[in-house]
């Protein structure tokens, strides 16, 4: 391809569980799906968000691009949870010349870090409900030595950081390509992975409220281990129904137990919002990430909360090759690809 310009990039959603590769083709028909793989972290390799063995994981990436065969050496990652703050903040409307500076300032006092310590961006998002002198403003801080690890993480795997992102927007980015996500419909996108979760309540393509905490299925791992007296290793196994359950009553216990805790974070989310904003409603909740997997999750939120709940497939909508990419690989790995494909859709020249 002579004269294509060459700005896309692969999508590495690198979580404390599961490492996820995607690359993507865009042509005139829609996205076209190349690659996508999956990689299990060794163990403890990443811990609260910080790269604890960087060798571990480097090789980790390296095998699974060489098992993908991808050649491609420019990605775009994006870092969540533990290292990011997301805030929706109010502030008083100011000429844009002094935008900059005024949030800067405000920044201080909702960022629980030193200001040098943190990376900070920011989105206008449109006036007050409340006056007509405020705006919103969706606020954005990174911890700076977090993003270095994560470059030289990529570094080290032999491949270019162009793009780094955050979770909840990447996961906002492929949401908007699929199907069905109505303009006016409001969703919350809920992804719960190993070690945390993220929250993003959607009008169209506008974010209306985002929040991050530490939930997450290692909650269910960690306590089988403890209360069956077996090795993290195990009790994964066993949470994953990969073994035959030595005893599922504990662990559909723990399970039911963790849905619960889940199930009220999210409502406490939803209830704050709908009475904080004026006629908005959660129409949709739509799932992601592992905590997806966890049976009687998804049912439990739809009769609390008497919204439609459904799983994502962040693959509908796009063109893939029914015989590299069964109908049966595709639904395993629907829950866990939505980072991975919100990042593939990134181009170098993007923000
Ligand atoms: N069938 C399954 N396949 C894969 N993971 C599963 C399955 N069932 C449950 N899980 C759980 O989902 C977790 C992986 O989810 P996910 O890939 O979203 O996590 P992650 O992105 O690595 O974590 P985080 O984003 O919190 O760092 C696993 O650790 C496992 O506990
Ligand atoms: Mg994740």
């Amino acid at each position: 391809m002579l004269f294509s310009k060459r700005d896309h990039l692969v999508g590495l959603d690198i979580g404390s569980s599961f490492i996820k590769v995607a690359e993507l083709k865009t042509s005139k028909k829609g996205n076209i799906l190349k690659k996508f793989g999956v990689a299990r972290v060794p163990s403890g390799a990443i811990a609260e968000g910080r790269v604890v063995d960087m060798e571990g994981v480097a090789n980790t990436i390296r095998t699974l691009f060489k098992s993908q065969k991808i050649k491609e050496k420019n990605v775009a990652i994006s870092t969540g949870g533990h290292s990011v703050v997301i805030k929706t903040i109010n502030t008083a409307k100011v000429a844009d010349k002094d935008l900059h500076s005024t949030i800067h300032s405000e920044a201080e006092q909702y960022i629980p870090y030193d200001i040098d310590d943190v990376n900070i961006d920011y989105q206008i998002l449109g006036e007050s409900d409340f006056s007509s002198d405020q705006m919103n403003v969706l606020l954005v801080a990174v911890k700076k030595d977090i993003v270095a690890e994560y470059i030289d993480l990529i570094t080290l795997a032999g491949l270019t950081p162009k793009i780094i992102d955050v979770d909840t927007f990447a996961l906002q980015n492929v949401y908007e390509t699929m199907p069905g996500s109505g303009p006016e419909q409001v969703a919350l996108l809920v992804d719960i992975g190993a070690s945390k979760t993220s929250l993003n309540i959607l009008k169209g393509n506008t974010s209306l409220m985002m929040r991050d905490n530490v939930s997450g299925t290692n909650q269910i791992v960690e306590e089988l281990s403890i209360q069956l007296e077996i090795s993290i290793e195990e009790a994964e196994t066993m949470f994953r129904g990969d073994k035959v359950q030595k005893d599922s009553g504990t662990l559909k216990e723990i399970r039911e137990s963790v849905a619960n805790t889940w199930c009220a974070e999210i409502c406490e989310v939803v209830y704050a919002f709908q009475s904080n904003t004026n006629n908005n409603k959660v129409e949709k909740i739509v799932l992601s990430g592992g905590g997806g997997f966890v049976e009687g999750f998804s049912d439990r939120i739809k009769s609390e909360l008497d919204v439609e709940v459904a799983s994502i497939n962040p693959f509908e909508g796009m063109i893939l090759d029914g015989k590299r990419f069964p109908a049966s690989f595709i639904s395993g790995v629907g829950l866990q690809a939505p980072i991975a494909l919100g990042l593939a859709l990134r181009r170098v020249d993007d923000k």
